[in-house]
């Protein structure tokens, strides 16, 4: 039996600073936040003052920092990433995203989890970079994303035969598939939003999320919405949801969709 469907809250605001969510009431945050190193989020991270790799990362950091502080213990924070190849300064190179990403969570207090290698079909025709046949000088075509994981200290603990716990049951052909490392199965999103390209990730992937990490009744937070995908996907998977995102057209976009579907918990928040 579906759970009955959840709400969404929804804050026009900044993934760093989550004033109108308290402290430890969130359960899991799942989220895709815009990737360093790729042209398509430079002037978001330049309208907020991230002009270079360390400046984007650390405007990322505050946002795990402020997800820290909301997660309950136990609870997980689940970010989907992907490195970036660029040329800077005359030099091509790997920009570890996902790596540096690790690592800042961990330095914040999260525990590291084994993550997920999202192979994205979409991205695997086409993309050889290098001079033909002979070595040594091309590249690995990059066609993985990552889903890393994190716990908030110690594991969550349920009373026994907790309801929610109960009916957010999974089969084994879903563990099995699930919990393996590489995920091969889930394609990319259609990328076409009012604004160009959205960086939305699959409602499948969202679904797949939810179901590992929160049970029916959780509250799951997604602090950069973008088009909302984690926020449709908890709300029909009976969790509460909350979006947060930063740029006032997307979020237009946003508030207008969460209201068709009749989700809406309130009004979203004034623009700050
Ligand atoms: C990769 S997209 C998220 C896509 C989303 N997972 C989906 O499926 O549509 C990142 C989003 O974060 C928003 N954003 C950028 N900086 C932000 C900030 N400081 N706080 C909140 N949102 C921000 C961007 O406007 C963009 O919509």
């Amino acid at each position: 039996m579906r759970p009955a469907r959840g709400t969404v809250r929804l804050f026009r605001g900044d993934a760093r600073r989550l004033d109108g969510v308290r402290d430890a009431t969130v359960h899991l945050v799942a989220t895709s936040p815009p990737y360093p190193m790729i042209p398509q989020w430079d002037e978001v991270f330049r309208l907020q003052g991230a002009v270079d790799y360390p400046g984007m990362l650390a405007l990322l950091e505050g946002a795990w920092r402020e997800a820290h502080r909301v997660l309950v213990p136990g609870g997980i924070l689940a970010v989907v990433i992907g490195d970036a190849l660029r040329r800077t300064d005359g030099e091509f190179r790997l920009w570890p995203n996902h790596a540096d990403t690790l690592v800042a969570a961990a330095r914040l207090g999260f525990r590291p989890l084994p993550y997920v290698l999202w192979k994205k079909p979409t991205n695997k025709p086409n993309a050889f970079l290098g001079s033909g046949f002979v070595p040594p000088n091309a590249y690995v075509t990059l066609d993985c994303e990552f889903v890393l994981l994190f716990r908030k200290g110690l594991l969550r603990r349920f009373p026994p035969h907790d309801p929610g716990r109960l009916a957010s049951r999974f089969t084994r052909a879903e563990r099995d598939l699930w919990f393996s490392q590489v995920w091969e199965d889930l394609r990319g999103a259609r990328q076409a939003g009012r604004r160009g390209r959205t960086g939305a990730f699959p409602t499948a992937l969202a679904e797949r999320v939810v179901r590992m990490f929160s049970v029916v009744g959780d509250t799951v937070l997604d602090p950069f919405a973008g088009t909302g995908t984690t926020l449709w996907a908890a709300a029909a998977l009976g969790r509460n949801a909350i979006g947060v995102e930063w740029d006032g057209p997307t979020f237009a976009t946003l508030a207008e969709e969460a209201r068709t579907r009749g989700l809406l918990a309130t009004d979203p928040s004034p623009p700050r």
